[in-house]
C-alpha cells in the first residue's frame, strides 16, 4: 500500500476513535428528496441498466475465486451474460458469455475447464474466448475463425478484485473509477483469501435492496429481532469520489475479534505500530452496487453484497459471497456457515422482504418523494453520485470521476459533513 493510502487509513482511524471518545458523529448539511418514482419508473430502470452498469466498471469476482489456469464462472450483469476465466499465464479474461454462431451461452454456473463447447451445435472455445474449432467444419463451410472469437468486455484485476465493464465499448477507466478507494482496499489481500459460501437472493428493485446497506439507521429497528433493538443506529462517512466507509463511532464489539483487527485497542500506540487490518474497518461500499462487511466468527471473514437489477424495475438480485483470509478447519466451518445463515436471515427476511413492501407501497403513487436524513449521508452521497452518471455523456465520464476524486458532490445537494452533533 502507497503512503498516501495508508496515511488516508490512519486519518479516518483517527477519527472515528476521537469522535467514539467524545460520543460525537457527522451528518449532512441537511435532509434530501428524491422523486419516490426513482424506484418505481420503467425509463429510469433502463438509464440505470444501460448508463450505469454497463458503463462503470463493476466489482464482478475476488481474484481468489479464480486462483488456477482455466477457473471460470458467469454472471448476468444487467441483461449481459459474463463468463470469467483464468488463462494458462494467469491473465484474467471477461468474455460476454455468447457463442457467435447463433448465440447460445457457451458456460454455465462456474469451475474449471480447458476449453468451452456451446451445447448447441458443438462449437469450441478456448479459455480466452477465440474460437478454437467449428463442428462438421467442412460441412458447415468456410469461415474466418479469428472474426468469430467471443466478444471481450474490458477487465481489470486490481486490489484483488476483478473490475468488468459490461460493455466492449466502454471509455471509463478503472484507475479513475477506483481512484484513492483501490489502493486502501488492497489492503485486504484479497487475492490469496478462500471463497467459503454464496447465496443469492431476490428483491424488489435494485436501489431499495442497496440502501440498507448506506445506513445503520434502521438497525435497532428493521432488525430488532436479529441485531437487538438496542443496536447503535449512528454512522460516520467516508466518501472518496462515489465509494464511501461507514464507520460506528464506538468501539467494535464483534465477537472473535483479535487485538489486530480492533483499532481501540491500538490508540495509545505510535500510528507507525498500527495493524492495517485494523484500519480497514467499517462497511466498505464500492460504487454503484457492492458492500464489504468483516466477520470475525470462527476467523477473520467477509461477505461481499452484490446488488444486481433483475429483469424488471421491481426485481433485483442480491448475491452474498462470504470469504476467509484462511481456510477453515471443521470446527471453524460450523461457526461460518451459521454466521453466513444468519448474515442471510437477516438480509432475506428483514431487508429485502422490506424492500418488497416498499415497492409495493411506492407503486401506488401516493407518495411523491422519499427522503434522506441528515444522518443518512451514505444513502445521499450515493444516489448524488447515481444521478450525476446517468447526466453525464460518455465523452465526460472520465472528467466526472477525475474531477471529484476526493471530495463529495455539492451543487445543489450539500454533503458537506462539517456539522458535529
Ligand atoms: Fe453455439 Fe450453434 S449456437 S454452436
Amino acid at each position: 500500500m502507497n503512503k498516501a493510502a495508508r496515511a488516508r487509513l490512519i486519518e479516518i482511524a483517527q477519527d472515528v476513535m476521537q469522535h467514539a471518545a467524545a460520543k460525537t458523529f457527522r451528518t449532512a448539511e441537511s435532509t434530501m428528496t428524491l422523486p419516490a418514482s426513482m424506484y418505481t419508473d420503467q425509463q429510469r430502470f433502463q438509464d440505470e441498466r444501460t448508463k450505469l452498469f454497463r458503463r462503470v466498471p463493476l466489482m464482478l469476482a475476488a481474484s481468489c475465486e479464480l486462483r488456477n489456469s482455466g477457473d471460470y464462472k458467469t454472471m448476468d450483469v444487467a441483461g449481459v451474460p459474463i463468463l470469467l476465466t483464468r488463462d494458462r499465464s494467469g491473465v484474467a479474461h471477461a468474455l460476454v458469455n455468447i457463442c457467435t454462431h447463433r448465440g447460445a451461452p457457451v458456460a454455465s454456473g462456474a469451475g474449471n475447464a480447458t476449453r468451452f463447447v456451446c451445447p448447441y451445435h458443438g462449437w469450441t472455445y478456448g479459455i480466452d474466448g477465440r474460437l478454437a474449432a467449428v463442428a462438421s467444419a467442412k460441412d458447415f463451410g468456410e469461415i474466418d475463425k479469428a472474426c468469430f472469437a467471443m466478444r471481450r468486455l474490458p477487465v481489470h484485476e486490481r486490489y484483488g478484485l476483478i473490475w468488468v465493464t459490461a460493455d466492449p465499448a466502454a471509455v471509463l477507466e478503472t484507475d479513475r473509477f477506483l481512484g484513492d478507494f483501490g489502493e486502501a482496499l488492497g489492503g485486504f489481500g484479497f487475492e490469496s483469501w478462500h471463497l467459503v459460501e454464496r447465496r443469492e437472493m431476490p428483491g424488489a428493485n435494485w436501489k431499495l435492496a442497496f440502501d440498507a446497506h448506506l445506513e445503520f439507521y434502521h438497525l435497532p429497528v428493521l432488525h430488532r429481532n436479529t441485531f437487538g433493538p438496542t443496536t447503535n443506529n449512528q454512522a460516520l462517512y467516508f466518501f472518496n469520489g462515489p465509494h464511501e466507509r461507514l464507520i460506528r463511532p464506538i468501539g467494535l464489539e464483534k465477537p472473535g475479534i483479535t487485538a489486530d483487527a480492533d483499532i481501540f485497542q491500538w490508540c495509545d500506540r505510535p500510528v507507525t505500530d498500527w495493524p492495517i487490518e485494523a484500519m480497514l474497518l467499517g462497511e466498505w461500499i464500492l460504487f454503484p452496487n457492492v458492500s464489504i462487511n468483516s466477520f470475525y466468527t470462527g476467523g477473520r471473514g467477509v461477505l461481499i453484497s452484490q446488488i444486481l437489477p433483475g429483469a424488471t424495475v421491481g426485481e433485483s438480485i442480491t448475491i452474498q459471497s462470504y470469504f476467509m483470509q484462511n481456510e477453515p478447519d471443521a470446527e471453524q466451518l460450523v461457526a461460518v456457515r451459521a454466521n453466513c445463515e444468519f448474515l442471510a436471515r437477516v438480509v432475506r427476511d428483514e431487508d429485502l422482504t422490506n424492500s418488497y413492501n416498499q415497492q409495493r407501497a411506492l407503486g401506488s403513487g401516493l407518495l411523491k418523494e422519499v427522503c434522506f436524513g441528515r444522518n443518512e449521508a451514505g444513502g445521499q452521497h450515493f444516489h448524488c453520485w447515481l444521478d450525476a452518471v446517468l447526466a453525464t455523456p460518455d465523452d465526460a465520464l472520465n472528467t466526472l470521476f477525475t474531477d471529484h476524486a476526493d471530495q463529495p458532490l455539492g451543487s445543489g445537494r450539500s454533503l458537506r459533513l462539517d456539522k458535529q452533533c
